[in-house]
């Protein structure tokens, strides 16, 4: 049976951050109309954050508004820091939001001016206020920090502590810098699996170091099936200086294609968005399949040639 993959397109939120100049309120939403087309269910649309600290993001109310309006089937996440945002979000009607807290104090502090006891406070008053609202928690810099280079294990594990306390299922491990390894990301993923069993752990990645993908795929091998990533690559953190963009999804929904999963995403798709990007917003887009050819008329699995048919003694996903 085709496992399935849950990919949640964060290229409006992460990827348009990071862009200097202002993209028009209209192209943003083309763009998110094409990735729902493409077969996007699940999309990080904007941030509910300062616009002082992020102008780009100064267009958020439009953005969802559009959003709920046109696209009623799919899920659409916002990403807030505090709890002014989670209380914007759901005034907008945002029924799911990512709450991010970095794992090292400093970034903590540097992105969004929070203590993590003041990141954690507003955590709990947001469960209490809007008990309704479906929080992901979104661990930033889980495998490196840019200011202190390795982050505390102790202190991430502290964090999802309070989260499961406080009926948070759901975390996503986010290499904001991009410089995990696919060892390292096997490692923290048993750290969290050994003493949480039951929460739901998604991976994003960024690729500064080449790494992502093969990250996500040892990801797969730890039985995770929920990725965050950017169409054409796009994406980085304004406050986390040096990284480069997410794994790109037309490069995840290539390689989970190819290995035999189910995104429920079409390739072409992805890349018409990806082409549209280039050509408007950024014509250098960081994403493999955006500057290859696809070689999609040829199968390349020769899987069926194997003796066992099984790739070996491989297991991927659940
Ligand atoms: N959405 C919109 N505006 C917000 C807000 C939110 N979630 N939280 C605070 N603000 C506004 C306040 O109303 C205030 O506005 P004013 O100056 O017009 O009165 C201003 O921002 C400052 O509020 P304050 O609570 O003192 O915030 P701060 O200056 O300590 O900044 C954050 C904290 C979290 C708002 C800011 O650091 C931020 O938006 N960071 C986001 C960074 C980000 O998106 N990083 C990338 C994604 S991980
Ligand atoms: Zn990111």
């Amino acid at each position: 049976m085709t496992k399935l993959i849950q990919i949640t397109e964060v290229g409006p939120r992460d990827g348009f951050q990071n862009i200097q100049d202002p993209i028009p309120t209209t192209l943003k939403m083309n763009i998110i109309d094409n990735l729902v087309a493409a077969g996007i269910k699940h999309l990080e649309i904007t941030s509910m954050v300062s616009p002082k600290a992020i102008p780009q993001m100064a267009d958020a109310r439009e953005v969802i508004k559009h959003v709920l309006h046109t696209h009623p089937q799919i899920t659409p996440y916002v990403l807030v820091p505090n709890v002014k945002g989670a209380q914007l979000a759901a005034d907008n009607h945002i029924t799911h939001v990512n709450y991010v807290i970095s794992v090292s104090p400093l970034h903590n502090q540097a992105n969004i001016n929070r203590t993590h006891q003041q990141s954690l406070d507003d955590l709990y008053s947001i469960r209490q206020n809007l008990p309704e609202l479906d929080i992901t928690l979104s661990l930033a810099t889980v495998f490196g920090c840019p200011f202190i280079g390795a982050t505390d294990v102790n202190v991430m594990l502290d964090i999802i502590k309070f989260a499961d306390e406080h009926g948070i299922g759901k975390i996503t491990l986010c290499d904001t810098i991009g410089v995990a390894t696919p060892l390292q990301t096997l490692r923290i993923l048993r750290v969290i699996q050994q003493a949480f069993p039951s929460i739901d752990v998604g991976l994003h990645m960024h690729n500064t170091h080449g790494m992502a993908l093969a990250s996500m795929a040892a990801g797969l091998q730890s039985g995770i099936t929920r990725f965050e990533t950017a169409v054409g690559g796009l994406g980085g953190c304004p406050f986390a200086p040096g990284a480069a963009g997410n794994a790109a999804t037309e490069d995840a929904v290539n390689m989970f294609n190819r290995m035999g999963f189910d995104s429920a995403i079409s390739l072409e798709g992805v890349l018409r968005v990806s082409a549209l990007i280039k050509e408007t917003i950024d014509p250098n887009l960081l994403s493999s399949l955006s500057r290859a050819r696809t070689y999609s008329e040829f199968n390349f699995d020769s899987a069926h040639a194997m003796p066992d048919n099984d790739h070996g003694s491989i297991k991927y996903g659940k």
